[in-house]
């Protein structure tokens, strides 16, 4: 049985990584997908890929920094689909890394911009949407760094992300009694383009491999089960929640 039947979804960062995965996951689960990013040619292609596979995708290429490009986003879903009942708010960015005393005031609102202000756009405009039918499951893409677990260099990307636990429970708490359920799932390292680009080194990926109880990173299709859950009926009484799916990574000391 597939578990997103009749509903219709936004998912950001849809160009790669975990994004990418839970778009083709909530399409084979019966959603219609509005998958968005910067890089339209990627965003097409994976259109592409839904549709051969049955599905249905619309793509919009922006930058999720502008609340123009989030309202946007709602109209093609309801322009297109007629209703919005999930939204995936994951696209994310290191921003800028290295000593905190060394980061910039741009670098510094480059990365609140990406990963903490354009999912308060997101929610803004979602929401609403989602209340004309009773409902919805809004997603952020937070991370175990900042929440069970400090690296040094990451000032920028941990208070972001950490911000995004505080949005969701105001927003939980704020629509929960009108059927807006709110979520954060906390990934641990998980094989993208954002962490090889962070470790690019044999040394690297041993060390934040080994950081893990599982001793091993996430593939991203195995953060899109857990969306899904997230997403769908089966976590009806789950909101407000900062969900760590992590490779046990936040009880490892060994
Ligand atoms: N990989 C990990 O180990 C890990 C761990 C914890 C949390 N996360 C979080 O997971 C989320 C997804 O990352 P990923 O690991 O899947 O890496 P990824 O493959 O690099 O994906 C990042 C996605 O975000 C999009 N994006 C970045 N900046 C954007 C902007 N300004 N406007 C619109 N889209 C933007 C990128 O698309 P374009 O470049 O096409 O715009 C891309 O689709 C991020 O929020 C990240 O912080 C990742």
């Amino acid at each position: 049985m597939q578990r997103l039947t009749g509903k219709v979804a936004i998912v950001t960062g849809a160009s790669s990584g975990i994004g990418r995965a839970t778009a083709k996951l909530f399409a084979n689960e019966g959603a219609k997908v509005v998958i968005a990013a910067r890089r339209a040619a990627e965003l097409e292609t994976l259109a592409a890929e839904i549709a051969s596979e049955g599905g249905e995708a619309a793509y919009l290429a922006g930058d999720v920094q502008s609340e123009d490009f989030a309202k946007a986003l709602v109209a093609l879903a309801v322009r297109r689909f007629g209703r919005l009942d999930i939204a995936f708010n994951n696209a994310g960015t290191l921003g800028e890394m290295g000593p905190s005393t060394a980061i910039s005031e741009t670098g510094w609102n480059a990365a609140l911009a990406t990963n903490l202000t354009s999912a308060f756009l997101g929610a803004k405009h979602q929401i609403p949407e989602m209340l004309k039918q009773g409902g919805g499951s809004i997603i952020f893409t937070s991370t175990f760094v900042g929440y069970s677990f400090a690296f040094p260099g990451t000032a920028a990307y941990a208070a972001s992300k950490a911000g995004l636990i505080g949005l969701t429970q105001a927003l939980a708490a704020e629509y929960g009694a009108q059927g807006v359920r709110v979520n954060a799932v906390l990934p641990g390292a998980v094989d993208t383009e954002m962490y090889r680009g962070m470790n690019d080194t044999d040394e690297s990926q041993a060390f934040v491999t080994g950081l893990h109880a599982l001793k091993r990173v996430a593939r991203p299709e195995e953060l899109a089960r857990s969306v899904l859950y997230l997403a769908s009926d089966d976590s009806s009484f789950v909101t407000g929640t900062a969900s760590l799916v992590d490779g046990g990574a936040s009880i490892t000391r060994t």
